[in-house]
């Protein structure tokens, strides 16, 4: 038995995320932790919200809540969402916790006294009016490229052109509008990621498993151009991890913050820290499976995210914890992601474009999203959403291929022997060939698994769920039965064992469905089928079981129109 830990990359606390946000981190992560659960490995699965920055300000400002009640409804809203999607996070925590701001504070000192921080003195825009630095894109005017009179100190909007906020003609505070702005000097903090960049590069290199795309692009921040650059780690907010040096403050930081993206990974320990805290555990529960000199040097750690987070976690992550010099568990494994589009284009959140989690809940059950999700994740490239397709994948793999098996199987049960498993007869020379053809599936279903090899999988499961089909349609159990019922009784038994054996198959895909076919068979064992022979044997003679009502339903050609009209536009 392993010990593995699983991250999935922290979902913004700014709004409801889309399915390309869900697809992209948090589902393959559930998938990834429940098979491993299931195969017997102790695991812990770890997510929060990302709390700070700019976009949490902005989005309280917007609502007009005080950013922190802000933080705290999304948070439950979001976590409400994960449960929904069945995501099985053994915690789901807050960037915004007094762990996260303790480890935070810790980290900061720490590289502090190991010379990998920086202050710097920086000529920032000061609003008079409302007491502060301005972050960039607090800082609005119009843009010198195109004329838009609300362009941001960071870009533009309208033209899209990358700006400083001192480019800006009539610039003003976005917070209060005022125009009384000064260019005063301010101190801020660098991280200095090139003091560490061999040391970075040296560990990539050792990574000889991951993806090429993960690999890649953190290749190509340490060398291309001017190479791995120094990191500012404070910003001016109020909202966020006041600067501090482990408990000390930090003389000229006053009233900074750190970076949203200093404290956001850190929260994946602190997360686990306040797992053990909502639990009832102790430190070292928690540092078991992060500290390397408290029995961390076992644990596999895996990180699944979107490939706009790799550089994040190839480079300044790992910066931060080696620069730390003490005994942090650096990730083993990094399973990044392409982007799914929507419908001929992108999914948006600023645009309210696509499905989003909530309202994908309010039209079909978890499972249909969970499986047209991670059977076409984007692994290799980008892929697409669109409603034909899903439509087509759903009433194909999920109604006819696997619902349709497990209600021909027991309806035809409960009409000859009906609901206990029928005694009599023996398995055959096709048996024995399922059998064989089942066990070679599940091996290779296993390895794509394992290797996290998320569409490869799903084909797999779904060659399973055809091969329960084929059996039925050869052995021809309602054939069978007119001369030899004790024939079609053992064929029957095989059916229903087979239930029984994809539900355990398919639960990391598909959990709910799972659970009602297991319970359909009056079964509790989910022990992983190491012997297919033993696992299509193991219905008891006798035994009750129940005709599932209908496990899947199809999606009509209205419903589809309709939804895919309903999601075309713009979210309010
Ligand atoms: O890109 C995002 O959605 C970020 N909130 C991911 C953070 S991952 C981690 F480092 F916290
Ligand atoms: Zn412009």
């Amino acid at each position: 038995m392993a010990r593995i830990l699983i991250t999935s990359a922290l979902p913004y606390i700014n709004g409801i995320k889309h399915l390309g946000n869900l697809v992209g981190s948090q589902l393959p992560a559930d998938l990834y932790a429940r098979y491993m659960r299931a195969r017997g490995h102790e695991v812990m699965f770890i997510c929060a919200t990302d709390e700070h920055g700019t976009p949490a300000e902005l989005a309280a400002a917007k609502t007009g809540e005080p950013v922190d009640v802000y933080c705290a409804r999304m948070h439950e809203v979001q976590a409400d969402l994960a449960r929904g999607f069945r995501l099985s996070f053994d915690h789901y925590g807050r960037s915004s916790s007094p762990r996260n701001h303790r480890l935070t504070q810790h980290f900061a000192g720490r590289l502090a006294e190991n010379g990998f921080i920086e202050e710097v003195t920086e000529q920032q825009v000061y609003s008079v009016a409302d007491g502060r630095f301005l972050p960039d894109r607090y800082i609005e005017g119009t843009c010198p490229n195109c004329g838009y009179d609300r362009a941001r100190g960071d870009q533009c909007e309208n033209c899209t052109k990358q700006l400083d906020p001192t480019d800006l003609i009539n610039p003003r505070s976005a917070i209060s509008g005022s125009t009384d702005l000064e260019v005063r000097e301010t101190k801020h903090l660098y991280l200095k990621q090139r003091a560490l960049k061999d040391e970075i590069d040296a560990w990539i290199d050792r990574q000889t498993d991951w993806p090429v795309l993960t690999t890649s692009i953190a290749k190509k921040w340490l060398h291309d151009g001017d190479g791995l650059q120094d990191r500012g780690i404070t910003r001016d907010l109020h909202w966020g991890v006041p600067v501090k040096k482990g408990d000390q403050d930090w003389p000229g930081m006053e009233g900074k913050v750190f970076y949203v993206w200093f404290d956001a990974p850190i929260e994946y320990i602190a997360a686990t820290a306040e797992w053990a805290d909502a639990n009832g555990k102790t430190d070292a529960d928690w540092e078991r499976w992060w500290r390397t000199d408290k029995g961390a040097a076992d644990v596999r750690y895996v990180q699944f995210m979107g490939k706009d987070n790799v550089p994040f976690h190839t480079l300044s992550f790992p910066a931060t914890i080696m620069g730390s010099r003490e005994p942090w568990k650096l990730v083993d494994y990094i399973k990044s992601f392409n982007y799914l589009n929507y419908d001929g284009g992108q999914f948006s959140t600023s645009q309210g474009r696509g499905v989003f989690m909530d309202m994908a809940l309010s039209i079909l059950p978890p499972d249909y999203w969970r499986w047209w999700l991670l059977s076409h994740a984007p692994e290799s490239s980008d892929s697409e959403f669109t409603w034909e397709n899903f439509q087509a994948s759903v009433n194909k793999d999920l109604a006819d291929v696997l619902g349709n098996f497990v209600s021909r199987i027991t309806k035809f049960c409960r009409s000859k022997f009906g609901e206990t498993v029928p005694a009599g007869g023996s398995p055959g020379a096709r048996e024995a060939a399922l059998v064989a053809e089942l066990a070679g599936r599940i091996r290779a279903y296993d390895g794509f698994m394992q290797a996290m090899e998320v569409r490869k999988a799903a084909n797999e499961l779904r060659a399973i769920w055809v091969i329960g089909n084929e059996y039925l349609q050869e052995a021809a159990p309602w054939t069978t039965f007119k001369t030899d019922p004790d024939a079609a009784a053992a064929q029957v038994r095989t059916g229903l064992a087979m239930i029984r054996l994809f539900a355990i198959l398919s639960r990391p895909f598909i959990p709910d469905a799972a659970a009602e076919m297991m319970r359909a068979m009056h079964s509790d064992d989910w022990s992983w089928p190491e012997d297919v022979q033993g696992c299509l044997n193991a219905l008891q003679p006798g035994q009750p079981f129940e005709v599932p009502d209908n496990l899947f339903r199809k999606i009509a050609d209205e419903e589809r129109e309709d939804w895919q009209k309903r999601f075309s536009g713009i979210r309010a």
